[in-house]
């Protein structure tokens, strides 16, 4: 009995050490099953080097450590003395053998933030030296040579040199103070306020860990539709914990600011940024927030859109604002991130067009340290939007990338969809702003104006699910976020293969069969959601499913009847001169190609264009024909990502194998709803069958109206 006990309590034991639970993400350290590659590595690695005292050395040491002992199945130890296979670490400042061995030239061109990896030699020893000009330049070092070692790269002939292409590299957390995430379907905020700042929980280093390892060096973790409340004392206290916590991980932390705080908790009658009482408000909460956190990155503002207050209540403007802000933080070396995403129903323009309408004007009026941050498309976030003729129009103005990983409008945390060429497609467009090749990638990293801020940020996915993002591959999108804010050139292929061999195994049939499923899966989605160009027909309020008939909404923009203006004729928002004009906001290039139906690329064509149902497209098919095909193909594509994922089961740990497998069902169901709704709804105007050979709708259009869903997650301000 006592026996049968402790087997028990053992198996209990060894399950949960072992339970792949996605809690370790990409960080999983597993021991190399690959000898051959497992004893080359025993024998390139002996020892660490690595001497200096910082809480950045100390926790990249400690990673090193751990990262070692699991991958090599051993204790990599500390030595005093290099010697054949020592991994030598540091700054030229904590280590003359760093300064001697590393050229001058190398470490130039890493900043500070970046890295030299080479293989060398040390008194006729073979070493590797790990080298930059800050610990945090080191730490990033060690991770990307973990990575290499969780991808069973060739290690023996090292020669890289690293450094980030944008500066600022952020999550934007929608957390409320109450732990509600707007927009979240991964469980409730890591933040536990009131626990904090007493309580410093493993998932916050976990969470730094995970973020230095793929370079995310900034942190905004107040929602935009801000609540004053974070700025007052006992609230930056417990936010002065967390910074702590991430300062050795180069994460600053950032809050986002509300307009009318110096109202709502300051007691003063206005928020008028001109207002000189409210300026000298605002200087003494930065300069409060400072003596908590020194380091303090800055605010996130959402000011004037969907209700937030903001400058225009005063008669002021977006820089009017901005700047008010940017002045109480500039002395501190503090940026203001001031939101581009404003529309207002009271005005009749195409939603689509005020941003732009609000915006350029206002170039070259902002202060040095604000940067504009720009969602990637014009609307919001949508499976496909074209670029966002922001980019491109602001000369005189940082742009920041505003990307979102939650999954708002792809299917909560129950879809896969990996975004890296989503967010591709967007970097590689060409705005021409200075010609050819005035891609958008150049306009973000500053070096299309010469500007030396630039910023990348995605709205987080994370929730406290034990997996962190609730889809397993959700986590590929956080991933992919990092990655490609430090090097934007990088391939969706790329970003996916590091990730599925980190996150799961280096087999190779696994590999090559996941990197499928993931690089096919926007595509899938796009054209079981929102094909051709569709876009904003989702269900009102929560998001969730297909509402194309939905007009109810208090104001025109918010119905999906507004955006797909389907009617006898056809479908689709002509956004031409003949329309709303919204392409005279592009340049010449970039309008002509979109402004004619027939060189308008047709993943964007309804975006663009009020198209005839019979209208020819490049297929040979009607545009009838062509949005059947389009959403049949769409749930075809994800009855085969079901397959392929079945055929992985070999390869995969038993929990997450099942878990995917469970959510790819649903993924599906909701695929063929997502086609049968919009279709049957379609119908109603184009009055042309379905063509023969396709499966039958399963339910009337009216049972699709009737689904109701008060439960649906992450609709809460
Ligand atoms: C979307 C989203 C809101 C969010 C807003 C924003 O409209 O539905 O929840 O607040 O974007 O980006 O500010």
């Amino acid at each position: 009995m006592k026996r049968t006990l402790s087997l028990f309590i053992f198996l209990m034991i060894a399950f949960n050490l072992f339970a792949e639970d996605g809690y370790r993400l990409w960080l999983r350290y597993e021991q190399i099953e690959n000898i051959p590659v497992l004893n080359a590595y025993k024998k390139t690695i002996t020892g660490i080097y690595f001497p200096g005292n910082s809480a950045s050395r100390s926790v990249a040491f400690e990673e090193l450590a751990i990262g070692l002992e699991g991958l090599l199945g051993k204790k990599i130890l500390p030595v005093n003395t290099v010697s054949n296979g020592s991994l030598v670490i540091g700054t030229p400042k904590s280590s003359p053998l760093v300064a001697q061995l590393v050229l001058k030239e190398q470490l130039l061109k890493t900043g500070d933030e970046g890295f030299v990896i080479i293989t060398t030699k040390s008194n006729q020893t073979d070493i590797t030296v790990i080298a930059a000009n800050t610990d945090i330049g080191a730490l990033y070092g060690v991770f990307h040579f973990l990575r290499l070692l969780q991808t069973q790269q060739i290690i023996q002939k090292l020669s890289i040199v690293s450094a980030p292409k944008i500066k600022y590299r952020l999550l934007n957390h929608w957390d409320n103070l109450n732990r509600t995430v707007e927009r979240g379907y991964a469980g409730f905020s890591i933040w536990d306020w009131h626990k904090l700042p007493d309580y410093i929980d493993q998932r916050y280093i976990d969470y730094a860990r995970a973020n230095a390892s793929i370079g995310i060096n900034g942190t905004v973790v107040t929602n935009v539709n801000a609540n004053a409340m974070v700025l007052i004392k006992e609230l930056l206290i417990k936010a002065a914990a967390l910074a702590n916590t991430f300062r050795p991980y180069g994460i600053k932390l950032y809050l986002t600011a509300r307009f009318s705080a110096p109202i709502e908790i300051g007691k003063l009658k206005t928020a008028d940024p001109l207002d000189p009482q409210v300026r000298k408000w605002w200087k003494d909460k930065v300069n409060e927030i400072y003596s908590y956190i020194p380091d303090f990155g800055g605010f996130l503002i959402k000011a004037n859109s969907e209700g937030q207050p903001g400058p225009q209540d005063y008669k002021r403007n977006h820089a009017d604002g901005a700047n008010m802000f940017a002045d109480a933080l500039a002395p501190h070396g503090g940026i203001v991130m001031w939101r581009s995403f404003v529309y207002s129903n009271e005005s009749p323009e195409d939603r689509l067009k005020q941003p732009y309408t609000e915006f350029s004007p206002l170039d070259g009026k902002f202060m040095k340290n604000v940067a504009v941050q720009v969602k990637n498309g014009p609307l919001d976030f949508q499976p496909r939007e074209p670029f966002s003729p922001l980019f491109g129009s602001m000369k005189k103005t940082p742009l920041f990338m505003e990307y979102q990983l939650t999954q708002e409008y792809l299917g909560y945390a129950t879809h896969l969809v990996y975004m890296a060429p989503l967010f591709k497609e967007v970097l590689n467009a060409d705005t021409y702003a200075k010609g050819p090749g005035s891609t958008i990638a150049k306009v973000i990293d500053g070096s299309l104006e010469g500007h030396s801020m630039s910023g990348m940020g995605g709205v987080a996915n994370i929730g406290n699910d034990i997996n962190w993002t609730g889809h397993p591959f959700g986590q590929a999108n956080w991933y992919t976020l990092g990655r490609l804010a430090w090097n934007h050139e990088l391939s969706s292929e790329q970003v996916a293969d590091e990730w599925i061999k980190q996150t799961f195994s280096n087999n190779k049939q696994f590999v090559d069969t996941v990197k499928k499923i993931m690089l096919g899966s926007r595509e899938a989605m796009v054209n079981y959601m929102t094909p051709l160009g569709l876009h904003h027909i989702m269900g009102f309020g929560h998001h969730y499913g297909p509402a194309p008939w939905f007009d109810k909404a208090s104001r025109a923009d918010w119905n999906p009847v507004y955006f797909h203006k389907a009617d006898a004729a056809g479908i689709g928002f002509d956004r031409t001169a003949k329309g709303t004009h919204y392409l005279s906001q592009y340049a010449p290039e970039v309008r002509k190609q979109f402004e004619d139906m027939d060189t308008c690329p047709e993943e964007y064509l309804l975006w663009f264009h009020h198209v005839p149902w019979n209208h020819k497209m490049k297929s040979g098919r009607t545009l009838w024909e062509e949005l059947c095909y389009k959403y049949y193909s769409g749930v075809e594509s994800v009855r085969t990502m079901q397959k392929e994922w079945n055929s992985t089961k070999p390869f995969v740990d038993k929990q997450r194998f099942e878990q995917v497998r469970q959510l790819l069902a649903i993924q599906e169901k909701e695929a063929a709803w997502w086609r049968n709704a919009c279709l049957l709804y379609f119908q109603t105007f184009s009055k042309l069958p379905i063509p023969g050979g396709y499966e039958k709708p399963d339910h009337t259009l009216e049972y699709y109206k009737s689904l109701n869903f008060p439960l649906a997650p992450g609709n809460a301000h």
